[in-house]
């Protein structure tokens, strides 16, 4: 990267010293994460943010609902700052809070809404998460959706999964020993979700018609493809790709579960990994005596985690150093509290 945005960054971010907390999603590119004080899963990012009270800005390299959940989490005196607005992400915006609102409508004309626990992936709005918590629901990462779905059918007898239909199904199918007959598929653009009331009164996970658009492009395919190509691969892929690639693989699990299989592999093994480019490039690199490569060659980085890139993190970080603060992300107050409820209720899981 260039060199006097290098030195511009370390600067900026020399002058600020503690008022300033960086915290970098493991999808973000080099010279970003060269930059963060942690970096992490979506689920670790939610605790660290939390674990800095004396910081007065956070700034957060990682996308809008990220941004929106250390909001959440971290006083009301603490500014999180969001160094390029436009990065949002594709999954988060597959379901807005009227069509989930609508979707509790069909489901309580059918019936079934008093039975049914909602668990939102960590990957959607802040009103979705405050719906979550409205109706007793909790939030779930990649890493804790099974404990999350235990937790739930404690509490009910049905889950309403938003919105990432590939992590509700291989958690619900791979892991809890529910069939694919007793998981239905609510379509937002459909009248009714596309499902009948006897439908929704059979079916124990109720997925939300969302999906990831990077993890989603995986193919079976791409996996039969790499075994042919690299005799003795291990195939890992991220519980956000399709229940088929999941199936096909040898091993699913969330980005930190991908991190330390890595780490603990032993020399020589040879890896095709399913999930974001910018994190797979960087394992290969830190793991020169593994063979690591990326699952599909036509699959690429995710566009709205790369948005955040060394320009726009300067310029977040040198308007902070002349006491502007750009790009404050903020939840209101009644929303915050309910999403709160849900993101504690996760937080406070076994
Ligand atoms: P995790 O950080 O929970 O692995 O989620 C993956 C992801 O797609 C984040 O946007
Ligand atoms: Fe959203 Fe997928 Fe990008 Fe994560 S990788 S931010 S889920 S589009």
């Amino acid at each position: 990267s260039d060199p006097d945005l290098v030195a511009r960054a370390r600067a900026a971010k020399a002058a600020l010293g503690d008022r300033v907390f960086i915290l970098g999603h493991h999808y973000q590119r080099d010279e970003v994460i060269e930059f963060a004080d942690v970096t992490g899963d979506s689920f670790k990012l939610a605790r660290d943010a939390a674990a800095r009270p004396e910081a007065e800005f956070i700034v957060f390299c990682g996308v809008h609902f990220m941004a929106e959940s250390a909001d959440i989490l971290t006083s009301a005196a603490q500014q999180v700052v969001l160094p390029d607005l436009a990065a949002g992400c594709s999954m988060a915006d597959m379901a807005t809070a009227e069509q989930v609102a609508e979707c509790w409508d069909v489901l309580t004309e059918a019936g079934v809404a008093d039975a049914t626990v909602p668990v939102a992936y960590m990957n959607s709005s802040a009103d979705i998460k405050a719906f979550t918590g409205r109706h007793g629901g909790t939030i779930c990462t990649s890493s804790n959706a099974k404990r999350a779905l235990d937790w739930a059918f404690e509490q009910g007898q049905k889950v309403l999964f938003l919105p990432d239909q590939h992590l509700g199904r291989n958690t619900a199918v791979l892991e809890m020993g529910i069939t694919l007959d007793e998981c239905v598929l609510y379509n937002p653009h459909k009248p009714n979700g596309g499902l009948t009331a006897e439908e929704l009164r059979n079916a124990k996970m109720i997925l939300w018609r969302g999906h990831c658009s990077v993890h989603g492009r995986f193919t079976a395919e791409s996996v039969n493809e790499v075994r042919e190509r690299i005799p003795g691969v291990t195939v890992l892929v991220h519980p956000e790709c399709r229940h088929e690639v999941v199936t096909a693989a040898d091993l699913v699990g969330s980005t930190e579960y991908i991190i330390k299989a890595l780490d603990a592999a032993e020399p020589g093994s040879k890896w095709a990994i399913g999930t974001e480019l910018n994190l797979v490039r960087r394992l290969a690199k830190a793991h020169p005596d593994k063979e690591i490569v990326f699952l599909d060659r036509t699959v690429c980085f995710c566009s709205t985690m790369n948005r955040i890139d060394l320009p726009h993190l300067v310029w977040a970080l040198e308007s902070l150093v002349e006491g502007r603060v750009p790009n404050v992300i903020t939840v209101d107050p009644e929303t915050e509290k309910y999403a709160k409820a849900a993101l504690d209720r996760m937080l406070a899981l076994p």
